[in-house]
Formats: structure tokens, C-alpha cells, sequence
């Protein structure tokens, strides 16, 4: 097979985000580059999760979620939500967060952020899954250029997407 699918999403070049969600005290985020607003009126937003990650795993049980967009100059932030897994480290770790009040935790780096309130998780058998959600709440902290996938070169995901853990 060419290369043809992987050179038409390097040229969309989508924006980077991280996910946040938190089940019983524990907390979870990951880089997201999948991802997408689904419906205008009822707002809604659609993003994917690896089936090999930590966040996706603590996301089974979550309700809500934190999405942050992330600016052009915050690679640092990509680095560290999108280069080590919550398994090993606290990722969260040394950052300002607050916790939103169905338990989300929100970077306060990323004023450009919405809470999100989980409709559905489906597995159509890829190896991520796509939950789509409801807009409960969109900050708009000022006008940003997003920190894109290309900006991302170099980094190595936590995991690899073929990755399965072998805890339940
Ligand atoms: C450029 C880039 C885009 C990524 N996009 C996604 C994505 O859309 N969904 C996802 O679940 N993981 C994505 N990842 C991978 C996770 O962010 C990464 O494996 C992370 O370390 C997982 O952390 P966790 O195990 O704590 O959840 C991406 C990583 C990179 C570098």
C-alpha cells in the first residue's frame, strides 16, 4: 500500500489538544490529534482515544473530560501529555490545575479549553476509540495559533498505538 492516506492527513495537519478526564482521585491526559466538533446546535465534539493509553483506560469510567487546545508555543506541554504515559508519572506534576466540578482537571496554561460530558464511547475495531460528547462549557481565553501535528515531529507517543495493556 502507498503512502497516500498518511500524506493527506500530514497535509490537514490537525491542531493538537490534550484530554484530561479523573476517576476516583485519579488522574489521566493524553496529546489528542483526532479530533473534531460534531454537531453546531447542540454543540458537540467528537474525539479519538488510543486503546493502548492510560487516559483511555481511566476515560472507560469517566463521564467528563477536559479538552485543552494547546498554543503554538507550548511543545513542552505536548511533550510531556504526549511523550509519557500516566502509568510511569504524574504528568500533571508541577503544573496549576484545577478541578472542575465533576472532577476534571483543567491546565490553567490552556485558557482555550472546554469540559466536555461523555454520550457515547464507540469501538468500530481500530485501535482507538471515538467518544462523542457534549459541550457543558467552552472558555475562549484569547486568539491562539494551535500547536499543529507537523510542529509535533520528533515526539514518541507513551505508547504505541498497538500497544494493550494486560490489566483488566
Ligand atoms: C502528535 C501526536 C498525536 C497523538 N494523537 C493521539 C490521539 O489522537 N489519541 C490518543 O489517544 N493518543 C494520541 N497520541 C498518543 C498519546 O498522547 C501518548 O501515547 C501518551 O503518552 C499516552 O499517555 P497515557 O498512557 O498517559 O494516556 C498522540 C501522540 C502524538 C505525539
Amino acid at each position: 500500500m502507498d503512502d497516500a492516506f498518511d500524506r493527506l492527513m500530514a497535509a490537514v495537519d490537525p491542531a493538537l489538544v490534550v484530554v484530561t478526564t479523573a476517576v476516583e482521585g485519579v488522574r489521566a491526559g493524553c496529546l489528542v490529534g483526532f479530533h473534531s466538533q460534531s454537531s453546531i446546535d447542540p454543540e458537540h465534539y467528537c474525539f479519538w482515544l488510543s486503546k493502548a493509553n492510560h487516559t483511555y483506560r481511566v476515560g472507560l469510567r469517566a463521564t467528563h473530560f477536559g479538552l485543552h487546545f494547546l498554543p503554538a508555543h507550548r511543545r513542552d506541554l505536548a511533550e510531556r501529555f504526549g511523550t509519557v504515559t500516566g502509568e510511569d508519572a504524574d504528568k500533571f506534576a508541577g503544573l496549576e490545575v484545577t478541578s472542575h466540578e465533576h472532577g476534571v482537571p483543567l491546565l490553567a496554561d490552556c485558557p482555550n479549553r472546554m469540559v466536555l460530558e461523555r454520550i457515547s464511547l464507540l469501538d468500530v475495531g481500530g485501535d482507538h476509540v471515538n467518544l462523542a460528547t457534549r459541550v457543558l462549557h467552552a472558555e475562549h481565553g484569547g486568539e491562539f495559533t494551535p500547536l499543529r501535528v507537523s510542529d509535533a515531529a520528533g515526539l514518541e507517543p507513551g505508547h504505541g498505538s498497538e500497544e494493550r495493556s494486560i490489566e483488566p
